[in-house]
């Protein structure tokens, strides 16, 4: 079961080859994970959020980059955004500008508490969530690291995350989850408490080649534990447009991978990522005129009429700029 599902690790040796997954996707259940009905995920009565795992085990395939400039244009289109930093390094808790051991209540106390009443756990969350740029943030810092063996032994544990989220889900449109670069029980909880994945990967041969493992665990996941979750899509990303390798690899992606999700625009290779981050900000802030906003805009865009029918997002060039930065901590909003 669940301990099968985090040790399924080994494939065999796989040949570089452009339709290396060829074949191997048959063999998983994975095509009706295409769920995009909205109704199924984001039901306009009950107005719950869209949790989505920003889900690849391998690191520095941009997830955290991701996760906070995915968070950002959707919550500059009116959604109530929450971006929970469910990866015990911290990136997407440092990219918002947080110095995560400043931090007294993160991630790691609203996962680990016991709670007696819905009331006590929401008052560990609003202790915990900050706000920068209009987002909230759920921090993590290395403490999260000790979850996965403290847990070793608990009930449900791959279902503690679901449970911890439910009360926020009223509350947020979107609740985007940065995993950590790894198969372990951290990933199982996100996917378990999500209603969809999004994967990015980089268009590197390093990063191609760990696609099939990510979609026997995405299957496994399903199998055992949560039927409910889709594939959203898979996101080309630190894309180049002039290295032959990227372009063989978004070649196969966009053919090996269409019938399993969708296959979004890349996002561009560009070091304004990675000085946006340093800087504690989403790159639309930070220059709002970047060409790699397009392809963000046109994710969100797809993502919000897709799950939730919202129209066309407002352009970049209306953003305002945020106004707090590290702005003080966020009541959650009742
Ligand atoms: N599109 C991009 N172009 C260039 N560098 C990027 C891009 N996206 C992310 N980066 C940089 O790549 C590094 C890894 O990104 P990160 O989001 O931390 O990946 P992950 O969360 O998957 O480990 C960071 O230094 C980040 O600034
Ligand atoms: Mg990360």
């Amino acid at each position: 079961m669940l301990s099968d599902l985090i040790s399924h690790t080994s494939v065999g040796r796989i040949e570089y080859n452009s339709k290396y997954l060829c074949g191997k996707i048959e063999n998983l259940d994975l095509n009706i994970a295409k769920c995009s009905r909205i109704e199924d995920i984001h039901s306009p009565i009950f107005n719950m959020a869209v949790v989505t795992s920003i889900f690849n085990q391998a690191g520095g395939v941009a997830k955290s980059t991701l996760t906070l400039n995915l968070g950002y244009t959707l919550s500059q289109a009116g959604q109530r955004v929450l971006l929970v930093d469910f990866d015990p390094q911290g990136s997407l808790t440092v990219f918002l500008g947080f110095e995560p051991w400043d931090l007294p209540v993160t991630v790691y106390d609203t996962l680990m508490g016991n709670y007696s009443t819905k009331e006590s756990l929401i008052s560990v969350l609003e202790q915990a969530i900050v706000s920068a740029h209009q987002m909230d943030l759920l921090p993590a810092n290395r403490r999260l690291g000790k979850a996965e063996l403290e847990l070793f032994t608990a009930m449900n544990r791959e279902r503690k995350l679901a449970a911890m989220l439910d009360p926020l889900k009223d509350r947020y449109d979107w609740i985007l989850i940065d995993c950590p670069p790894s198969l372990g029980l951290l990933s199982v909880s996100a996917l378990t408490a999500s209603n969809g994945v999004l994967v990015p990967v980089e268009t590197e041969y390093k990063s191609w080649v760990g696609t099939d493992l990510l979609l026997e665990t995405i299957t496994l996941v399903r199998r055992e534990i949560n039927p409910g979750l889709s594939i959203f899509g898979f996101i080309p990303t630190k894309h180049t447009r002039t290295k032959s390798q990227h372009q063989r690899v978004l070649k196969a992606m966009r053919e090996q991978l269409a019938s399993v999700g969708m296959v979004f625009d890349p996002i561009p290779n560009a070091t304004a990522f990675a000085d946006a981050s340093e800087a504690g900000q989403p790159l639309m802030l930070y220059d709002r005129r970047h060409v790699a906003l397009q392809a963000l805009q046109s994710l969100a865009s797809t993502l919000l009429s897709t799950h939730t029918g919202v129209g066309e997002l407002v352009a970049a060039t209306d953003v305002k700029q945020s106004t707090s930065r590290n702005s003080s901590k966020a009541k959650v909003k009742s």
